[in-house]
């Protein structure tokens, strides 16, 4: 059993109707919408908390009628499908709950799934009700969690999020118990050209931006934005497309969906990349270095492919039972 802590004192909490609460019974924590909060709303994830209550569904392959988050997590993780019993997940940014829903579904884990932003509650409608999810609004940097609890610690999504990546990945190690499994993924620096980008050119500017309006930006314009990046396909000239002020289409969605449900995808993925306060993508070599360094085992860093034309820079490792 997964005992939940304080992590301002560090004390146990006990779970009750109204939230967690101390040892004298005062609710610490309330309980709101089906997740813990543990922390204000009011922090620098609330561009995520906006996005994944707007497209709650998109993503979630119950919905969305493809097999895009199950293939991929499959594929990184490589789980037992159906397998888990008695196995306690730890998801950390779980956004709208993609990964929670294939946790849930198609395996028998109990999964505690936490998020800074308050995507816990899309999360919620999306997943919840059900007696093997816990959804906690809380940070990766103060995880309510003693160390060495989980069997299985996931974060697929995240890293480049957070302001400092390496104290993240020691946060997410430090969860992982003797004989358990961690799983990461982020964005990666391939080469020099990786940050020549109209995102990492525009972004200091855009991030500062209000949300709505930048989201009605994207809205208003999404449909010159495809248009041009399919005709600087069409001429040869897709290299440009680095330059045009919209998601990278080809790379980083699944081929194959309708017209529509590609473009809800589009605007949702452009608003991604330029909303969040952080993007700091790393080297495979350094994030599985630190892995190492913190203490894990049989460390693997390698590009899982999980669709025709999709991958992912995933690191794995194991604490040594
Ligand atoms: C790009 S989204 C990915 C969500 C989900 N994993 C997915 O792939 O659909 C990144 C998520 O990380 C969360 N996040 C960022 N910083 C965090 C932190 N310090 N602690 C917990 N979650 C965080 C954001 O709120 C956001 O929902």
């Amino acid at each position: 059993m997964i005992e939940i802590i304080d992590p301002v004192t560090l004390n146990l909490l006990k779970e009750t109707q109204f939230g967690l609460s101390d040892e004298s019974g005062n609710v610490v924590y309330p309980i709101l919408n089906g997740a813990y909060r543990l922390v204000s709303n009011n922090n620098y994830t609330s561009n995520f908390g906006m996005e994944w209550n707007a497209f709650q569904k998109t993503q979630i392959d119950k919905f969305s009628g493809n097999t895009v988050s199950e293939n991929r997590l499959f594929a990184q993780t490589n789980w037992p499908k159906d397998g888990l019993q008695n196995q306690t997940v730890l998801e950390v940014g779980s956004g709208a709950g993609r990964f929670s829903q294939i946790i849930l579904d198609h395996t028998k884990a109990t999964l505690y799934s936490v998020d800074y932003s308050t995507a816990v509650e899309a999360n919620f409608r999306n997943n919840g009700p059900n007696e093997r999810l816990k959804l906690l609004q809380a940070s990766i940097y103060d995880l309510p969690f003693k160390k060495h609890s989980f069997d299985k610690v996931i974060c697929l999504g995240v890293l480049q999020h957070t302001p400092d990546v390496k104290a993240s990945v020691k946060a997410l190690v430090e969860m992982v118990k003797p004989g358990g499994e961690l799983v990461i993924d982020f964005y990666p620096i391939k080469n020099i050209l990786t940050k020549v980008h109209g995102k990492y050119i525009l972004r200091p500017f855009l991030k500062r931006m209000n949300h709505d309006r930048m989201m009605a930006l994207i809205r208003n314009n999404i449909d010159s934005l495809i248009s041009i990046y399919k005709f600087n396909k069409r001429i040869g000239l897709g290299v440009l497309n680095r330059f045009v002020p919209i998601c990278e289409i080809d790379r980083t969605l699944p081929a194959g969906m309708a017209e529509d449900q590609l473009k809800e995808w589009i605007i949702l993925d452009t608003f991604d990349m330029f909303s969040p306060a952080y993007d700091q993508p790393q080297r495979l070599s350094t994030v599985s270095n630190w892995v190492k360094e913190f203490g894990l085992v049989d460390v693997d860093a390698s590009w899982v492919k999980y669709h025709d034309n999709l991958e992912a820079a995933t690191v794995r490792g194991r604490r040594q039972l």
